[in-house]
C-alpha cells in the first residue's frame, strides 16, 4: 500500500467517522419540548360540518380514460390526425378491406359520422374487421361478466354475422366471444356480453368486431363495461369509488374548474348537450386538450354524488371562457341566466317541473339534494372586468327562483345590491411544500363578518403524478389551518382528484388519487386526508401551544356528541417534536385512544403504480389515563389522534 493510498483510506474512515457520528446525533436530534394546552370544555368556535368534499373535471383522463368504467377508447370514432384514434383495421390472412371515417352516415343527430369498413374480401378463416386498445389496454379479470353495445349498418343484407372478442395482446388468446345476429341496412343499436374464464387479470387486451363476408358495414358509440360502482348500467369504476367513499367527502364540486368554461365560448359546459340516451349526446371539446365523449354526462356526475352519499356544489357556466373570451352581461347572458336556472331544475325539481320531468325520463325521479351552486370558475381572470355584472345577473335570476341556495362568487364583487352579494368566495391555492407552510395562518385573522369561504381548490404541488410525502406535510399542516378556521371556511376540496397514470394521459401534476386502466393507488397524501377528513368535530377548543419548531403544525377539535377529542400533529422538520399535552376537562380513569401515524423518510418518498402501498397509516390504541402526556411527533410524521374525553 502506498502512502498515497493510505492517506485517502485515512481518509475515507475519517469521513466515515465524523458522517456517523453525525448521522447519529441526527438521528438522536430532536427539538425542545413543546407545551400544548387544550381546554376542551371551551369550544371558540364551531367546525363546518361540510368541511371536507372533493372537485372533480374533465383533466388527466379523469372521466373518458379514468373514473367513467367505458373501456373502449373513442367510441364515437373521431377522427384525429392519426386516423380515428385508438382504433385499427383487422385483416386476417388474405382478407382485403380499407377503414375510415364516414361522414355522411351515424345513427343519430349528435352523432352523424361513423367508422366504415369497407370488405373487399374475407371469410370464416381470413375474417375482416377493427379492433380497439381501449385507454392504455382493456382491463380484463377472471370468471367476470362485461356488458357492450354498439350501432351498426349494413350496406347489403349478405355481410351476415359479426363476432365481438376480447383477445390477449400477448397470447393472442380469445378470453371471451360471443356473435351479433345480422345486421341491418339501417342504423340499430346491439346489445352484447362478454363473459370471462380463468383468466390472469391484465390490462394487455383489446376488443375485436369482425366480419367473415365482403360487404360494407358503418359502426358507431360501440360500448364496453365491466361491473360498475353499485352496478349502475354505464356507470363508475368501482376501485375509484371506493378510494373517494374512504375520503368520508360531504360534496362533489362539478363540474370543474376549467371543464367547466373551455378554452373557448363555444366550448362551455352546455350541460343539456350531456343528458339523455348517450346516443344523443354528440360531445365536446375540453379544455385539457382532449375530446369528451359526455358519456360520463350531468346525470352520472348527480348518481355520482347519490353513490357516495355526498351532495353536489353545482357550479353553473357564467360566460368566461379560458383564452379571455366573455359573454357581455345584460342580453347576451340571458341564455346562459336560463341554463343555469333550468340546471337547478333539473337537479332538484319535482317530476311536475320541466327539468324534473326531464330527469325522470332520464331514469331518476327523485330530486337530488342542493346546498351550493357556484357561479363560474377562477373569474378573477377575466380582464374585461365584467364578473360583477355577470355575477350579479345571474345571482338574481338564481335568488328569485331559488332563494334557498348559498351562491359562491369565484372572486371578489364589488356590486352593491343586496341579491347580488355572494354567500361565498371561492379561494383557490397551488403551493410548494415550504409555501403551503408559509400559508397556514392566512385566515386566522380574516374577518368573520363577510362572506363565507369555499376553498375550491388547493394542493401542495412537487410530486408527479401524484402528492410525496412532502405534498403530504403541507396539505395535513394546510388542513390543521382549515380545521382551525372551520367557522369561516365552510367547504374544501383538493384538486385535481384524478389522474390516470399512463405516459400522455396527464396533463397537470400533482393529483391526489392515480391509476392505470387495471389498478388505482392513494398518495401519501389521500391518506392523510382520509384521515383528518374521518376524525373531526364539530368545534374548535381553546388552545396555546409553546416552544414548536416553525414545521410543527396542529389542530384540535372535538365532537360534541361522543366527547371525543380530534387531534391533528403535523412535523414536517426534520428532527423529532416532543410535546406534552395537557388536556383541562379530562375525565379521570383510563381512555383507550387511537392514533394513526403516517411516516416516510424523505420528502421525496411516496407511493406509485408500481409501489402502491410504499406509505400508509398505522393504527395503534393506547391508553390514556392522564390529563398530561408526552408524546414524541417523529420528523416527517402525521398523527391523528382520537381521545375520549369522557
Ligand atoms: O385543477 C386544475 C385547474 O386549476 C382547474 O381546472 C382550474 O380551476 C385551476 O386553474
Amino acid at each position: 500500500m502506498t502512502l498515497k493510498t493510505f492517506g485517502f483510506l485515512r481518509l475515507h474512515v475519517l469521513l466515515f467517522l465524523c458522517s456517523s457520528s453525525l448521522l447519529s446525533m441526527a438521528q438522536k436530534a430532536a427539538a425542545p419540548t413543546a407545551q400544548l394546552n387544550i381546554d376542551t370544555g371551551n369550544i371558540v368556535s364551531p367546525v363546518s360540518p361540510m368541511l371536507y368534499g372533493l372537485m372533480t373535471e374533465e383533466i388527466n383522463h379523469s372521466y373518458d380514460g379514468g373514473l367513467y368504467a367505458e373501456l373502449v377508447r373513442n367510441p364515437t370514432m373521431r377522427n384525429f390526425w392519426s386516423g380515428v384514434e385508438g382504433w385499427e383495421l383487422v385483416r386476417n390472412g388474405n382478407a382485403d378491406a380499407e377503414m375510415m371515417q364516414d361522414k355522411e352516415t351515424g345513427p343519430s343527430t349528435a352523432l352523424t359520422t361513423s367508422l366504415k369498413l369497407v370488405i373487399k374480401s374475407a371469410s370464416a378463416i381470413d375474417e375482416v374487421g377493427v379492433s380497439n386498445s381501449g385507454y392504455w389496454g382493456i382491463p380484463v379479470h377472471a370468471r367476470t361478466t362485461y356488458k357492450g353495445s354498439f350501432y351498426a349498418k349494413a350496406g347489403d343484407a349478405n355481410l351476415g354475422p359479426l363476432t365481438v372478442r376480447l383477445i390477449s395482446d400477448d397470447t393472442n388468446a380469445v378470453l371471451a366471444q360471443v356473435v351479433i345476429p345480422a345486421i341491418t341496412t339501417s342504423w340499430s343499436k346491439h346489445e352484447y356480453s362478454l363473459t370471462t374464464g380463468e383468466v390472469a387479470a391484465s390490462s394487455k387486451n383489446h376488443l375485436q368486431i369482425t366480419a367473415a363476408h365482403a360487404g360494407v358495414l358503418w359502426l358507431q358509440l360501440v360500448s364496453l363495461f365491466p361491473p360498475t360502482y353499485n352496478n349502475r348500467p354505464e356507470g363508475l369504476r368501482v376501485d375509484l369509488m371506493e378510494r373517494m367513499a374512504a375520503m368520508h367527502p360531504h360534496f362533489l364540486r362539478l363540474p370543474g374548474g376549467n371543464y367547466l368554461e373551455g378554452d373557448t365560448l363555444a366550448d362551455w359546459y352546455d350541460w343539456k348537450k350531456t343528458i339523455g340516451p348517450r346516443v344523443d349526446r354528440p360531445g365536446h371539446q375540453a379544455p385539457w386538450t382532449y375530446w369528451s365523449t359526455d358519456g360520463m354526462g350531468f346525470l352520472e356526475f348527480l348518481e355520482w354524488c347519490e353513490d357516495l352519499h355526498v351532495e353536489p356544489v353545482l357550479a353553473v357556466y357564467a360566460g368566461y371562457a379560458l383564452k379571455g373570451q366573455h359573454v357581455e352581461p345584460g342580453h347576451d347572458l340571458e341564455p346562459y341566466v336560463q341554463a343555469a336556472v333550468d340546471e337547478v331544475e333539473y337537479v332538484t325539481g319535482d317530476t311536475s317541473t320541466k327539468w324534473g320531468a326531464e330527469r325522470a325520463k332520464d331514469g331518476h325521479p327523485a330530486p337530488f339534494p342542493l346546498h351550493y351552486i357556484e357561479i363560474g370558475n377562477e373569474d378573477w381572470f377575466d380582464k374585461s372586468h365584467t364578473y360583477d355584472a355577470r355575477f350579479a345577473q345571474i345571482a338574481e335570476a338564481l335568488r328569485k327562483h331559488y332563494p334557498q341556495y348559498k351562491l359562491i362568487a369565484t372572486a371578489p364583487v364589488k356590486e352593491t345590491k343586496a341579491a347580488a352579494q355572494p354567500d361565498l368566495i371561492d379561494d383557490h391555492y397551488y403551493k410548494s411544500p415550504a409555501a403551503m407552510f408559509d400559508l397556514v395562518h392566512q385566515y386566522d385573522n380574516a374577518p368573520r363578518t363577510g362572506p363565507k369561504v369555499f376553498v375550491g381548490e388547493w394542493a401542495t404541488r412537487s410530486g408527479s403524478p401524484t402528492p410525496n410525502f412532502g405534498d403530504a406535510l403541507g396539505d395535513a399542516a394546510w388542513m390543521t389551518s382549515m380545521e382551525r378556521n372551520g367557522d369561516l371556511i365552510e367547504i374544501a376540496s383538493y384538486a385535481p382528484l384524478l389522474t390516470n397514470v399512463n405516459p400522455g394521459a396527464m396533463q397537470w401534476p400533482t393529483d391526489l388519487i392515480g391509476y392505470d386502466a387495471l389498478k388505482s393507488y392513494g398518495s401519501p397524501s389521500y391518506y392523510a386526508q382520509c384521515l383528518f377528513a374521518a376524525h373531526i368535530g364539530d368545534g374548535t377548543p381553546h388552545s396555546t401551544i409553546s416552544g414548536a419548531g416553525a414545521r410543527f403544525f396542529y389542530s384540535a377539535t372535538v365532537s360534541s356528541s361522543d366527547h371525543v377529542l380530534h387531534l391533528k400533529l403535523v412535523n414536517a422538520s426534520n428532527v423529532d417534536q416532543p410535546i406534552a399535552v395537557s388536556l383541562a376537562d379530562f375525565a379521570a380513569g383510563k381512555h383507550v385512544a387511537q392514533i394513526n401515524t403516517l411516516h416516510a423518510a424523505s420528502f421525496e418518498a411516496t407511493n406509485s403504480i408500481t409501489s402502491p402501498e410504499a406509505i400508509l397509516p398505522v393504527a395503534s390504541s393506547p391508553a390514556f389515563k392522564d390529563s398530561e402526556f408526552h408524546e414524541v411527533v417523529g420528523k416527517f410524521t402525521i398523527q391523528v389522534i382520537d381521545i375520549p374525553l369522557k
